[in-house]
């Protein structure tokens, strides 16, 4: 069976949006019609038979507009399955936090929904994007700058989700 699916995702230095867009080919070389999107612009989930949400942490948080979309768009979501991922840099830094925690933050963004996959992918810290003060918290916190995301640990998560969103 395939299906329509949205990926909606909120990225504010372009990482978690490349990899919205590597799930979404996956998704697609299996006969699934995707979109993805920014959380923001999406107005509707109608029509979607499942959801992938992706989104960073920040400051030990989720960016705050996972649980705003999660609030607006709650009796939709409800009635379809959704996938989440989480975006940072505690997979290949213990001094970001730990994936534990990471993964906890990324479920209490979502509730009250029960996806039916979560993970927590690893980013990018691009020194030359951030602040002045940004770049000195970093260096600070001896968090490593770099380009972590694993495309196949990504492509491989991707493949499991057509059957646990049944599309
Ligand atoms: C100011 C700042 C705070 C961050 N805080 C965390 C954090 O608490 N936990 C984590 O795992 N990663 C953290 N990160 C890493 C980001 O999640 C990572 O760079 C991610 O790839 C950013 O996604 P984006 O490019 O889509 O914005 C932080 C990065 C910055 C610049």
């Amino acid at each position: 069976m395939a299906g329509r699916i949205l990926i909606a995702y909120i990225s504010r230095k372009g990482s978690t949006a490349e990899i919205a867009q590597a799930v979404g080919k996956e998704l697609e070389s299996t006969g699934n019609t995707v979109e993805v999107a920014e959380m923001k612009k999406v107005s509707s989930l109608a029509g979607n038979n499942a959801i992938v949400i992706g989104a960073p942490l920040y400051m030990g948080r989720m960016v705050g507009d996972v649980g705003k979309f999660v609030g607006q768009h709650r009796e939709e979501l409800i009635n379809v399955p959704v996938a989440a991922f989480a975006v940072g840099i505690s997979p290949v830094s213990k001094e970001a936090g730990s994936v534990e925690y990471g993964m906890k933050k990324l479920h209490s963004s979502l509730t009250p929904l029960q996806p039916v996959a979560t993970t927590l992918f690893a980013g990018r810290l691009d020194p030359t994007q951030l602040s002045f003060v940004s770049r000195k918290m970093m260096e600070m916190a001896k968090i490593p700058s770099g380009d972590f995301r694993d495309w196949n640990a990504i492509a491989s998560w991707a493949r499991t989700l057509p059957t646990l969103l049944r599309v």
